[in-house]
């Protein structure tokens, strides 16, 4: 089993090649030959901390957790990824309404900052990393482009300076990572489109007329667009990242010279302690070096004492609602109409559909609760065929595309989910999926219900912009108190993460029918960390001398509205008053 043995800090004098012989030395006296300790050792920590990851019995950890200058000796353990208009939305533009001189170009928009980012690789021939108008690379960097497949330093420019690769832990776990079966690149290149979300949220330049198939349609931009990314991958085409090697991207990010560090993963509760876990550990060594290091709070919401990466010297980050969504008009056979929230923009528009209930289609051996949400396999296929389905959520069943799967397996041609009041829209790629609140959903519940012949059609999706609906903390935002430590608050701070568009890897299908795209709109705490690690990024540019916690205190105690931790009521859907 890959173990990791944390040393703690490093002696200061120590040389780095010495740090690791010390390492090999210690190894080998454990595992009997300098042979033994060359096979079982993954990385050598040496530049931010000391320490090393090495595949060793249960008997050895043992042993070594006794030995002299050891902290801890912990398992390598599995975390995974936390899966334009809201940088205008938090007033962070070129030129406030208010006057004086903003943040962009105070730090020049971020040109002197370098930003770490922990996650699944880049897409480095998106437009948002092009390196037009940036000025040469940082003399303090010390960081390189690692070649790999599909990847090599003519990828790196003026704005992605470092491009590095940790995999030893996850094939530890995992196996060698056969290729052929998996759709990934050993190297930085990124097959995932989640690492490419969120540099380009951190860092993108600007892209006009960027959009997801029409939708969100602007200029894309990241929060500091002229700041430097350096992409370590941690995290791999099963969006799944191990300690060992996430703790080697510490340490590397903190020998080549970032600013900040944003890292969009982390491991759901039960907490470890910080000194069991690689997060807390990294970080905290990034700090002690004036790193600012910025964390996603979880996907575990909306209950209490789910937030997660709560050490005390990071920023942790929620994720809040912007003032833009998605509607589309939904108009039943007698005429009403009503609006719902939906990210589908394909060829249905005005087709007139035959709408069922779920439950009124369940297969005979589904339970009535199942088929009303839509259950996998609750539903019977000759009675959904060619038609839209109106399902409801439930406590057990929460996820609309949970519903999408198991109507499109059903061969339907549509749902509508109504569901308890949320801002963030699943999509869905290849048939509609309309989003309704239970009022809503209850009126068209008492139409298809008293119809002989009950029909629906969609209007296409638009974009609508206003400051009715945001913002508040996302549904699925992990909230406070920490499990661990209750008396510290957490999350910091939140920031947009719901309906965020950003490039994605154009080598993902999202669908079948979809293909690729090179923007997409993503929710998540994963898109929110890198939020506010753009605007460390500025205030790194402005103040390079501010420490981590001077940086944070900037942000918690200015942030306004249009960032805070602010639950504010949620308007319903059937209250809004939009011609579409
Ligand atoms: C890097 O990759 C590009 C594109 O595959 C190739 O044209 C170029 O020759 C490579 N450069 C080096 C230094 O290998
Ligand atoms: C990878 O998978 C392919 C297809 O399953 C198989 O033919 C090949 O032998 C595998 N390669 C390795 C190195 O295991
Ligand atoms: C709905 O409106 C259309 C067009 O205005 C009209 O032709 C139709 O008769 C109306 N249907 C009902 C049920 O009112
Ligand atoms: C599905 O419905 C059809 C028609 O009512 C019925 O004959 C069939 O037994 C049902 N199948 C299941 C699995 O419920
Ligand atoms: C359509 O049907 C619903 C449910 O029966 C009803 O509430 C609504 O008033 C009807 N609309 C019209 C225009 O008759």
């Amino acid at each position: 089993q890959v173990h990791i043995v944390y040393m703690g800090e490093l002696h200061p004098e120590l040389h780095p090649e010495l740090v690791r012989d010390s390492h090999h030395g210690m190894l080998a006296a454990v595992l009997g030959s300098k042979q033994a300790a060359e096979d079982a050792i993954l990385y050598s920590y040496r530049h931010g901390f000391s320490g090393f990851a090495a595949v060793l019995t249960n008997a050895q950890a043992a042993q070594l957790s006794d030995w002299p200058g050891v902290v801890r000796v912990v398992r390598n353990r599995v975390l995974d990824l936390h899966t334009t208009r809201s940088w205008d939305f938090m007033r962070v533009n070129p030129s406030p309404p208010s006057g004086g001189s903003g943040i962009l170009s105070g730090s020049r928009f971020g040109e002197d900052s370098i930003i770490g980012v922990l996650d699944t690789g880049i897409w480095p021939e998106s437009a948002s990393f092009r390196d037009d108008g940036i000025g040469d690379v940082p003399r303090r960097w010390k960081g390189q482009c690692v070649a790999g497949e599909r990847f090599n330093a003519s990828n790196c420019n003026r704005k992605i300076i470092g491009a590095k690769w940790f995999v030893k832990g996850y094939q530890a776990e995992y196996g060698k990572m056969n290729t052929t079966d998996i759709h990934e690149y050993m190297s930085a290149r990124d097959a995932v489109g989640h690492g490419t979300h969120t540099a380009s949220t951190a860092a993108g330049a600007l892209v006009p007329d960027a959009s997801f198939r029409g939708l969100a349609s602007g200029v894309a931009r990241g929060g500091a667009p002229r700041a430097r990314l350096a992409v370590y991958k941690v995290c791999w085409a099963t969006g799944d990242c191990t300690s060992a090697d996430i703790l080697a991207a510490f340490d590397a990010a903190i020998h080549d010279g970032v600013d900040v560090l944003s890292v969009s993963l982390g491991q759901a509760p039960p907490l470890p302690a910080y000194v069991d876990d690689v997060l807390a550990i990294g970080s905290f060594h990034a700090v002690v070096r004036g790193i600012t290091v910025v964390c996603s709070a979880g996907n575990s919401g909306p209950y209490s004492e789910t937030v997660i990466n709560s050490a005390p010297w990071v920023l942790t980050v929620a994720a809040g609602t912007i003032d833009r969504t998605f509607l589309a008009k939904i108009t039943l056979g007698n005429n009403s109409t009503y609006v719902g929230q939906t990210m589908y923009s394909g060829k249905h528009a005005a087709t007139s559909m035959h709408i069922v209930y779920a439950e009124d289609v369940s297969s005979d051996n589904a339970d009535d609760t199942d088929a009303r949400s839509c259950t996998a396999g609750s539903l019977n296929a000759t009675l959904v065929k060619g038609n839209v389905v109106l399902c409801f959520q439930t406590r057990g069943q929460r996820a609309s595309q949970v519903a999408v799967e198991t109507v499109k397996k059903a061969r339907g041609v549509g749902v509508i989910f109504a569901q308890f009041l949320t801002k963030d829209i699943a999509s869905a790629f290849d048939i509609p999926l309309i989003q309704v609140d239970y009022q809503v959903g209850t009126a068209i519940l008492a139409y298809t219900t008293s119809t002989r012949n009950p029909m629906v059609q969609f209007g296409s999706a638009k974009t609508i912009l206003g400051e009715l609906i945001g913002p508040e903390v996302a549904y699925f935002s992990s909230r406070g108190p920490s499990s661990l430590t209750p008396s510290i608050l957490k999350p910091d701070i939140t920031a947009p993460g719901v309906n965020i568009l950003a490039s994605w890897s154009p080598s993902v299908a999202l669908s079948s029918a979809m293909g690729s795209v090179n923007f997409k709109i993503d929710s998540g705490t994963s898109m929110s960390c890198p939020h506010i690690s753009g605007v460390a990024a500025l205030l790194k540019s402005m103040h390079p001398n501010w420490s981590p916690a001077a940086v944070k205190s900037a942000m918690v105690t200015t942030g306004n509205g249009h960032m805070l931790h602010l639950v504010t009521h949620t308007l319903p859907l059937t209250n809004r008053s939009t011609s579409l």
